[in-house]
């Protein structure tokens, strides 16, 4: 697990890019939860998914509206989704386990 940031460093309902361990990470807090995907949308591979738009437990792709689950990255259909990473709040701190990526192509 690695330390990414404080949850003070989140905003609710947008998301926040960072870098760990060479991987591109997105993260977001929504009504309170915090979730990590990453940051590179599988359609035009852009790193612009932190900047998504929230719609209810999706996050949408600012570039061409592309959905993904924030809990587990993957699309509404169930398929070609966003690499997803276990989460876990220690003292007011995000902690972000990159070498746990499940992959939902
Ligand atoms: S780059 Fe994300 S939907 Fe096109």
């Amino acid at each position: 697990m690695e330390e990414v940031c404080k949850i003070s460093d989140l905003s609710e309902g947008k998301g926040k890019r960072f870098i760990i361990d060479d991987e591109e990470i997105a993260i977001f807090m929504v009504n309170g939860k915090v979730y990590a995907l990453s940051n590179i949308c599988p359609h035009q591979h852009s790193a612009i998914i932190y900047d998504g738009i929230i719609e209810e437990e999706y996050v949408v792709c600012p570039a061409h509206g592309w959905k993904f689950r924030l809990s587990d990255g993957k699309k509404e259909n169930g398929y070609n989704g966003l690499k997803s990473f276990p989460v876990k709040i220690i003292d007011n701190k995000v902690f972000v386990d990159v070498s746990k990526s499940k992959i939902n192509w």
